[in-house]
C-alpha cells in the first residue's frame, strides 16, 4: 500500500478516535459513576468519600456511589481502578498509601506514576495517637513508660502496610525505640471498633474518624500527629510539643480515574471537585471533622501528581533503609 495511503488511514483512525471520545466528555456523566475507597465502610477514607461523592454529584448531576474494595493496604482497589475501563465511570479516592505502596510492595498491580489519569488533590487530615478508654496510662509520657515495661503485652491496630495508620504507628513505634505486636484489619473501622472493645491497646488515626469518639470521651488520647494543633480540637497537644521533635504526620487524599480516560472527561469531573470542596457546606463538616480542603491549585492533574512524586520521594528511600516490604 502506498504511503500516503496509510498515512491517511492512520489520520482516519485518530480522528475517529478523537471524535469518539468528544462525543463521550459531551454526553458525560451519563449513568452511575463509581468511586472505589480502598478500605472499610464507616472509616475515614470512606467518610472523605461519601461527604465529596454527594457534593460532586449535584456538580455532575449524577448520582455517584461509593465502593469499598478492601485488602492489601489499598493496593488491590488502587490495581484494579488502574484497569477499569477509561471511560470516568469508575474513580478511585486513595491518600499517602499510593505513594508509600510502591516501596513497601515489591509486586504490585499498577504504577502511581503512569497507570492514572489524576483529577486532584482533596484534603488534608491529622491524626491522633489513641488508645482504648481503659489503659491505664493517661498522659504521653505514661503510656511511653507503660509501652516500654509491657511491650510484649501490648499491641497497636492498623490497617495493613500502605494505611497511614500503619505508617502512623510505626513512627511513633520506632521514635520511643521500641517494637509492638501490631494487628492488621481491612480499615481503621474495624480497628476502632475493636480498640473500643478492648481487644488491641492502641491506634493511630484520622480525625475525620476519631472527632466524635474523643469529643464524648470514648477513647484515651495522647496528642496530635501535625505540626500545629487541630483546630477543631485545640485542647488536644502536638506529639510534638510534647517532645516528640519534628514528629510530623498528615494524611493526603487524591482522586484517580484510569489512565486513558479522556482528557475532557477528567477535565469535568476536576470542575465538579473544585465545586466541591468549595461548597460550604462540605467546608463545615470537613473543618468539623479536623479536615482542611486544599486550594484550587492543588485540586488539579498537576497539583496531585507534583505532591505524588515528591511524596513517593521522599518516602521511597526511608523504607529501603529501614527494609519494611511486603511480598
Ligand atoms: C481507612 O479508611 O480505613 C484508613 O484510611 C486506613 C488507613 O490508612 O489507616
Amino acid at each position: 500500500m502506498p504511503t500516503h495511503a496509510i498515512t491517511r488511514r492512520v489520520l482516519s483512525a485518530a480522528i475517529a478516535l478523537l471524535a469518539s471520545s468528544a462525543a463521550l466528555a459531551a454526553d458525560y456523566p451519563e449513568k452511575t459513576i463509581t468511586l472505589v475507597v480502598p478500605f472499610s465502610a464507616g472509616g475515614p477514607t470512606d467518610v472523605v468519600a461519601r461527604i465529596l461523592g454527594q457534593a460532586m454529584a449535584k456538580s455532575l448531576k449524577q448520582s455517584i456511589i461509593v465502593e469499598n474494595a478492601l485488602g492489601a493496604g489499598g493496593t488491590l482497589a488502587a490495581g484494579r481502578i488502574a484497569r477499569a475501563t477509561p471511560d470516568g465511570y469508575t474513580l478511585l479516592l486513595h491518600h499517602n498509601g499510593m505513594a508509600t505502596s510502591t516501596t513497601l510492595y515489591r509486586k504490585l498491580a499498577f504504577n502511581p506514576m503512569t497507570d492514572f489519569e489524576y483529577i486532584g488533590q482533596v484534603a488534608d487530615v491529622p491524626m491522633v495517637l489513641m488508645a482504648r478508654k481503659d489503659l491505664a496510662a493517661n498522659t504521653l509520657p505514661e503510656l511511653i513508660a507503660m509501652i516500654k515495661s509491657k511491650k510484649d503485652a501490648m499491641t497497636l491496630g492498623h490497617a495493613g502496610l500502605g494505611a497511614v495508620s500503619h505508617q502512623c504507628g510505626m513512627l511513633f513505634l520506632s521514635a520511643i525505640g521500641v517494637p509492638l505486636t501490631t494487628v492488621p484489619y481491612k480499615g481503621t473501622a474495624p480497628a476502632l471498633s475493636d480498640m473500643l472493645g478492648g481487644q488491641i491497646d492502641l491506634l493511630c488515626d484520622q480525625t475525620t474518624q476519631t472527632t466524635s469518639y474523643i469529643r464524648t470521651n470514648r477513647v484515651k488520647v495522647y496528642g496530635a500527629t501535625t505540626k500545629t494543633r487541630i483546630p477543631s480540637l485545640p485542647a488536644l497537644p502536638t506529639l510534638a510539643e510534647q517532645g516528640m521533635a519534628g514528629f510530623e504526620m498528615y494524611v493526603w487524599h487524591g482522586m484517580y480515574a484510569p489512565k486513558g480516560t479522556p482528557p475532557a472527561v477528567v477535565a469535568r469531573i476536576g470542575t465538579a471537585l473544585r465545586e466541591a470542596l468549595n461548597d460550604p457546606n462540605v467546608k463545615a463538616r470537613f473543618a468539623e471533622l479536623g479536615a482542611e480542603p486544599v486550594s484550587d491549585a492543588k485540586a488539579t492533574p498537576e497539583g496531585l501528581r507534583t505532591h505524588l512524586k515528591a511524596e513517593i520521594d521522599k518516602w521511597g528511600p526511608i523504607y529501603k533503609k529501614n527494609g519494611a516490604f511486603a511480598d
